[in-house]
C-alpha cells in the first residue's frame, strides 16, 4: 500500500471549468457518420435516419460540443455538396481517407442531430481545397438571418431560422504533409487572418480557432504556432492542439506516465500563444482548443486508414479499447481540468467507431467502449471552479518523465450544488493507494454522494457487443468522511471518482 495526500482549498482556485471541455468529434470518416450516428433502416433509427441507441448513448457519454465535419476529410469537402435534397448530392471521391463519400448526411442533418442530443456544433471551414469565399460563403448560409442568395437557399433547405453557430475552427492539421493542400506557417497563417477577417465581417459574433501543430512531435511544433498567431493573434481566440497517446512497447507504466506529456505540451502552447501577446504588447490571451485527443494506436496501420475500391463507410481505425486505454483517457481528463485557465474546449476523437467510445454494428447494437466511462463520469459530475491540487505522492520514473507521480488528481467545486468532485487515477500498478483528500473551505460536514472506481485486474480487458459490460465503473465502498477530510482506498491501475456535498458551500 502507498499513501498519498491531496489538499484543495476553496479559495486556490485555477479557474471556472469550461464544460466545452466535454466536447467530441464527429467526421466524414470510416463509419462514424454513415452506420455510426445516422443509419436509416436501422431497428432504432428514427424518421430522419438518426440511430436511436448512438443517440441515447451519446447522450449518457455527455459531449457538450461537437466537431464537425472533419478532420483530414475537411481539407477536401464542399459544404454545397451535402446541403439540399438528398437525391440531387453528387457522390464524392474522398482523397482523405479512400472512400466514397454520398453525402447523403450534411450540414443541416448534424445540426438537427445537435439539436436532438443537445449539444452546441463546433463547424470547421475547409482552407486546404478551398479558402476565405467558400468560408464567408458557408457562413451566410448557415447564420445570416435571410434576404441573400445564400441564407434564402437554407430557408429553401426548410431551415428558416438560421443555424446561429458560434464555434468555428479555420482548416484542420494544415501543417502536415498528409493534408490535402497542406501549407506552411506563413501560408497558413495568411490565409487564416483573411478567413477570419470575412467571418467576422459576416458573422461578427463568431468565436474562431486557428490551427496549431497538429501534433507536439512535428518538426515545426512551436515555430508553427508562433508564425500562426502573428498573422491571425488579432482575429482569432483559439489555437489548436491536437495528440494521440500511444503504446508502442506495450508498457502500462510508460503509457500512464506520458499523460504529463499533455500537461507539458498545453504549457509550452501557453508560453508561446503568450510570447506572441508579448511581442505585440496586447494583453490579449488566445485560449486553447484540445480538438482532437484520444488513445490510438493499435488500429493505426495504412491498412486501418484506407481499403481499396472506393467504398461508402469503410471500416477505418476501428480501435477496441481497453482497460488501460480508459486510465490514460481519465487521466488526459484530469490533466484537461487542471489547465482550466486555458483549455476552454477540448473534443474526444472520435464520437462513434472511428477511435470511438461508442461502437456499433450497421444493422445491430451500441456498446460502451472503456473509454467510455472516465468521460461520462468527467462529464456528469465537473461543474464549477477548478481548485488547485497539492498533491504529495510517492513517483516512478518512465523513460520520458523522470517522475511520475503515483496520484494524478484534480478536484472541481460547484457553488451552486455545494458538490465537490474529486477525479484521480492510481498509476501504482501493483499496490492499492491509500489517499487522505483535504477539503479546506469547502464546508465541514461533508457527505458522500457517489464513490466509484474502474477497475480491472487485466489491463487489456475490453468490452464486446456480447460483453459491454466487462470494463466499467463499480461502487468504492473503501471511502470514509470525517469533517471535510475523505480517505479513500484506490486500487491499483484504477480511475476513481468521489463526489462529496456539503451544507455550507462558499
Ligand atoms: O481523427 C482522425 C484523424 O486524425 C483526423 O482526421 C485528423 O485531423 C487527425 O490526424
Amino acid at each position: 500500500m502507498i499513501s498519498t495526500r491531496l489538499v484543495v482549498d476553496s479559495d486556490f482556485v485555477i479557474s471556472e471549468l469550461d464544460r466545452r471541455v466535454f466536447g467530441t468529434f464527429v467526421e466524414h470518416m470510416g463509419r462514424c457518420v454513415y452506420t455510426g450516428i445516422y443509419e436509416p433502416g436501422h431497428p432504432t433509427a428514427d424518421e430522419r435516419g438518426f440511430r436511436g441507441d448512438v443517440m441515447a448513448l451519446t447522450r449518457e457519454l455527455g459531449p457538450t460540443i461537437v466537431r464537425y465535419p472533419g478532420g483530414n476529410f475537411l481539407s477536401g469537402y464542399n459544404w454545397e455538396d451535402g446541403v439540399g435534397p438528398k437525391e440531387k448530392r453528387p457522390a464524392r471521391l474522398d482523397l482523405a481517407w479512400s472512400s466514397t463519400e454520398t453525402n447523403q448526411f450534411g450540414t443541416n442533418e448534424f445540426m438537427d442531430w445537435c439539436h436532438a442530443v443537445d449539444v452546441e456544433p463546433m463547424f470547421a471551414v475547409n482552407l486546404g481545397t478551398r479558402g476565405p469565399d467558400e468560408a464567408r460563403h458557408f457562413l451566410e448560409y448557415c447564420n445570416h438571418p435571410g434576404g441573400t442568395a445564400l441564407s434564402d437557399l437554407r430557408k429553401d433547405h426548410g431551415y428558416e431560422k438560421p443555424h446561429d453557430i458560434k464555434f468555428w475552427c479555420l482548416g484542420n492539421e494544415l501543417d502536415g504533409p498528409w493534408q490535402i493542400c497542406a501549407k506552411t506557417a506563413d501560408e497558413y497563417g495568411r490565409i487564416a487572418q483573411e478567413t477570419a477577417k470575412l467571418m467576422r465581417l459576416v458573422d461578427p459574433s463568431v468565436v474562431l480557432a486557428a490551427c496549431g501543430s497538429s501534433k507536439h512531435d512535428m518538426p515545426t511544433f512551436g515555430k508553427w504556432e508562433d508564425t500562426v498567431l502573428d498573422h491571425c493573434f488579432d482575429n482569432v481566440d483559439f489555437i489548436s492542439l491536437h495528440a494521440y497517446f500511444e503504446n508502442p512497447h506495450d508498457s502500462t507504466a510508460e503509457f500512464l506516465g506520458n499523460i504529463d506529456q499533455m500537461d507539458l505540451f498545453i504549457k509550452e502552447i501557453v508560453a508561446v500563444a503568450d510570447s506572441v501577446a508579448a511581442r505585440k504588447h496586447s494583453h490579449k490571451r488566445i485560449m486553447l482548443s484540445f480538438d482532437e485527443w484520444n488513445v490510438w494506436y493499435k488500429a493505426r496501420t495504412l491498412d486501418d486508414k484506407r481499403k481499396p475500391g472506393w467504398p461508402e463507410a469503410p471500416r477505418l481505425i476501428e480501435e477496441v479499447y481497453n482497460h488501460e486505454d480508459a486510465l490514460a483517457v481519465g487521466g488526459a481528463l484530469i490533466v484537461m481540468m487542471n489547465n482550466a485557465d486555458r483549455v476552454k474546449t477540448a473534443c474526444i476523437a472520435q464520437l462513434v467507431n472511428v477511435i470511438g467510445p461508442i461502437m456499433t454494428e450497421p444493422g445491430g447494437a451500441a456498446w460502451r467502449q472503456t473509454i467510455f466511462h472516465p468521460f461520462a463520469q468527467a462529464s456528469r459530475f465537473a461543474r464549477g471552479k477548478v481548485l488547485r491540487p497539492v498533491i504529495t505522492s510517492p513517483s516512478y520514473a518512465s523513460k520520458t518523465f523522470p517522475e511520475v507521480a503515483y496520484l494524478c488528481a484534480c478536484v472541481v467545486h460547484d457553488d451552486a450544488s455545494g458538490q465537490t468532485a474529486i477525479f484521480a487515477l492510481n498509476r501504482h500498478l501493483t499496490e492499492d493507494q491509500e489517499i487522505t483528500i483535504d477539503l479546506r473551505g469547502l464546508g465541514d460536514q461533508q457527505r458522500l454522494v457517489e464513490a466509484s472506481e474502474l477497475y480491472h485486474a487485466d489491463m487489456k480487458a475490453i468490452n464486446t457487443a456480447a460483453a459491454p459490460d466487462n470494463v466499467a465503473p463499480q461502487a468504492n465502498t473503501r471511502v470514509e468522511i470525517e469533517g471535510h477530510v475523505v480517505t479513500a482506498k484506490f486500487k491499483p491501475g484504477s480511475w476513481n471518482v468521489i463526489v462529496t456535498t456539503s451544507s455550507k458551500s462558499s
